[in-house]
C-alpha cells in the first residue's frame, strides 16, 4: 500500500537500442511507465519512441479526482476504468464520496439497514470495494472514502432514524440542495454507533485517511431539539459551528483509534480542530491561506469543479500556488495539492466518462508540472493527443455524443444534430438545476446529456479568432453559414424526432451567432464598423451567451473576440 509521502520520481532514458527506466518506488516506475506508453506513435510500418530523457517527479504528492457515488450510483465497472484514466495522468487519490443526502452506497453487515434502506439497492458489496481497492493499489492509486456527517445524511437515516437530531420517519432524498437531517451530536448512542461503522469500514478502506465530509450542515433539526440547545448551553458551546467541532473532535478521536487521519471540508475549520487533520477547501482558494494559516495541511478544489461545466483551460489555469501567492513557506509546505470534483447531481453511469475526460487530464497537468507551464493553446493541443490515449482505455468520452444521439434517434447517423452538438454544451452546474429543476428521478438521456463540456470547436473558434489571418476569417465564414443553415434542418427534424426540440432554442440562437459573425467578418472586410454597431453587437452576444434551452452556445467566446477585433474609425 502506497504512502501519501511516496516517492513518485523517476528517470527515464530512450536512446537507439534500448530504454532504461529507473525509480526507486514501484509506484515511480509505474509512473515513468505511463510516460513510456504516451510516447509510443505510429510511424510507417510500426510504433516509435523518441530518444529522450526524462527526469520527473509530481509538484504536489496529492492529486485527486472526487467521484460522487452518493446522488448517482456509479457501477464497479466505471470506477475501475476511471482508476484506468487516472492512472494514465498520474493522479494518485481516488476520493470516494460514498454516502449522501440521495443514497449510501457501501454494504454494511454491522449496520445492514443503512444499504438495505438507504440505497434503492445500489451499493458495492464488500468483495467489490475490495476488488477496486486492490484495483487502484496496482495503479498508483490510494483510495480515500468519505462518508459525509453530521449534515447530508439523510439516507443513513432511512434504516437508523435515531441517530438523527429529530424523530423522523425518513426517506431517501430525491431533489438537490442541503436539507434538515443531520445527526445527533449529543448523544452517546451516536458514538457508539459510529465507532462501530468506522471499525467496519477500516477493514475496506486500508487508506491512513478518512474523510467526514462535514460541508453544508443545516441549523434547522439542532436548533428545534431542546435537548441539543440544553446541551449547547451546558457546554458553553456557543454556535452550531461550535458544537459541529465538537462533534468532529468526538469523530476524529473514534478516526485515530482505527488509525485514520481525519478530512473535512472546510467548513470543519474551527478552533479546536485536531492537529493532523486535513482541510478540503471548495468554498474558495482563500479557505487553503486560512487552513493552513491554523497549522493544517489543505488540498484546494474550489477551482476544480468538473460539475460546473467549465472549459478545461479554465481549471488548468487555476494553481493552488500561483506567482505571486501570499502564503508564507510554512503555509505553502501545508498545501499537499488538490482534487478536481465529480459531483453527480447531474451525471449518471451513462454520462459521467464525458463529464470527468479529457478535462481531468489538464488538471492533472496542474497539480503535477512545473507551476510555469501554462501555455493553453499548447495544452488543448495535448489534450487532444490524451484524449483520444484515453479513449484507447476504455474511456467514453470521445464517442459520447454519437452514442447519445444514436439512443435518442434511432438512427445509426445524425449528421444535424452531431453539428448541434459540436457547436453547443450544457448549461453551467446552477443554469441547469434553475432552468430544469433536477432531482435524482430527472432522467439524464437528453440533448444536454448527450452534449459535451467543452466541445474542441469552442478552442478552435477562440484560436481562429485571435489569429484572423485570411484562412481563418474563411474557416470562420463556413462555420457562421453552416450554423444559420443548420437551423432550418433541426426545425424540421423536431417534428419526427421528439428529443431534436430540446436544441430548438440553441438551433435558433446558433443562426442568430453565425449572423453576428458575419456581420463582423464584412466589416473586416470593408475595414471598419461604426461604434454603434459595436456596441448592439455587444448586447446581442450578452444575450446569446445566455443558456438556449438547456444548451449553451460553444462559439459564443470567439465571436466576442471578433466582434472587438473588428477596428472602428477614428472620431
Ligand atoms: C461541497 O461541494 N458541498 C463540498
Amino acid at each position: 500500500m502506497q504512502t501519501p509521502d511516496e516517492d513518485e520520481s523517476y528517470r527515464l532514458e530512450i536512446r537507439h537500442g534500448g530504454a532504461r527506466l529507473t525509480a526507486s518506488t514501484v509506484v515511480g516506475a509505474l509512473r515513468g511507465l505511463e510516460t513510456v506508453v504516451q510516447l509510443v506513435t505510429p510511424d510507417g510500418d510500426g510504433f516509435v519512441l523518441p530518444t529522450v530523457t526524462v527526469e520527473d517527479a509530481p509538484r504536489f504528492r496529492w492529486r485527486g479526482l472526487l467521484l460522487d457515488a452518493g446522488r448517482h450510483f456509479m457501477p464497479p465497472d466505471v470506477v475501475k476504468r476511471t482508476l484506468d484514466g487516472m492512472a494514465a495522468v498520474k493522479l494518485n487519490v481516488l476520493h470516494w464520496h460514498l454516502s449522501e443526502d440521495q443514497g449510501f452506497r457501501v454494504e454494511s453487515r454491522k449496520f445492514p439497514l443503512l444499504h438495505q434502506m438507504g440505497s434503492d439497492g445500489q451499493y458495492y458489496t464488500h468483495d467489490q470495494i475490495h476488488e477496486i481497492v486492490a484495483y487502484a493499489r496496482d495503479r498508483g492509486i490510494r483510495v480515500v472514502p468519505e462518508f459525509d456527517m453530521p449534515g447530508h445524511s439523510t439516507s443513513w437515516f432511512v434504516g437508523y432514524p435515531e441517530h438523527a437530531s429529530a424523530p423522523g420517519p425518513y426517506a431517501i432524498e430525491r431533489r438537490f440542495g442541503v436539507f434538515e437531517p443531520a445527526f445527533d451530536p449529543t448523544r452517546e448512542e451516536t458514538y457508539e454507533f459510529l465507532e462501530q461503522f468506522v471499525e467496519e469500514m477500516a477493514g475496506l478502506f486500508p487508506d491512513p485517511y478518512w474523510h467526514i465530509g462535514g460541508d453544508e450542515v443545516h441549523p434547522r433539526q439542532w436548533n428545534d431539539n431542546p435537548r441539543i440547545v440544553a446541551f449547547r448551553t451546558r457546554r458553553s458551546l456557543k454556535d452550531n459551528d461550535a458544537l459541529q467541532a465538537w462533534f468532529n473532535q468526538r469523530v476524529s478521536g473514534i478516526l485515530a483509534r482505527h488509525g485514520k487521519r481525519m478530512i473535512g471540508w472546510d467548513e470543519i475549520l474551527h478552533e479546536g480542530l485536531p492537529a493532523g487533520t486535513v482541510v478540503q477547501s471548495w468554498r474558495g482558494v482563500e479557505y487553503l491561506g486560512r487552513a493552513t494559516g491554523m497549522g493544517f495541511s489543505s488540498i484546494l478544489s474550489a477551482p476544480y469543479y468538473l460539475d460546473q461545466i467549465y472549459p478545461a483551460d479554465q481549471h488548468y489555469l487555476a494553481d493552488p500556488l500561483p506567482a505571486g501567492h501570499s502564503l508564507s513557506p510554512a503555509q505553502a509546505a501545508l498545501v499537499l495539492g488538490g482534487e478536481a470534483c465529480m459531483w453527480a447531481e447531474h451525471v449518471s453511469a451513462e454520462t459521467v466518462d464525458s463529464r470527468i475526460w479529457p478535462r481531468l487530464a489538464a488538471v492533472a497537468e496542474r497539480l503535477w508540472s512545473p507551476p510555469a507551464v501554462q501555455d493553453v493553446a499548447d495544452m488543448y493541443r495535448r489534450l487532444s493527443v490524451m484524449s483520444l490515449h484515453l479513449e484507447r482505455l476504455g474511456l467514453g468520452h470521445e464517442a459520447h455524443s454519437a452514442r447519445m444521439l444514436r439512443a435518442i434517434t434511432g438512427q445509426r447517423e445524425n449528421p444535424d444534430l452531431e453539428e448541434l452538438l459540436r457547436s453547443t454544451m450544457p448549461a453551467t452546474f446552477g443554469q441547469r438545476g434553475r432552468i430544469q429543476k433536477t432531482t435524482q428521478l430527472t432522467p439524464l438521456t437528453r440533448l444536454v446529456d448527450a452534449a459535451r463540456p467543452d466541445p474542441w470547436l469552442r478552442w478552435q473558434m477562440i484560436q481562429l479568432a485571435g489569429d484572423r489571418n485570411p484562412a481563418a476569417l474563411e474557416a470562420l465564414g463556413r462555420i457562421f453559414r453552416g450554423w444559420k443553415a443548420l437551423e432550418p434542418r433541426i426545425v424540421r427534424l423536431a417534428d419526427s424526432v421528439p428529443l431534436a426540440a430540446d436544441g430548438l432554442e440553441a438551433a435558433r440562437g446558433l443562426a442568430r451567432l453565425g449572423s453576428l459573425g458575419l456581420e463582423a467578418l464584412d466589416y473586416f472586410e470593408r475595414g471598419s464598423a461604426t461604434a454603434q454597431w459595436k456596441e448592439t453587437a455587444r448586447a446581442r452576444l450578452t444575450d446569446l451567451a445566455k443558456p438556449h434551452g438547456l444548451l449553451r452556445l460553444a462559439g459564443a467566446e470567439a465571436v466576442t473576440v471578433l466582434v472587438d477585433a473588428v477596428p472602428q474609425p477614428a472620431e
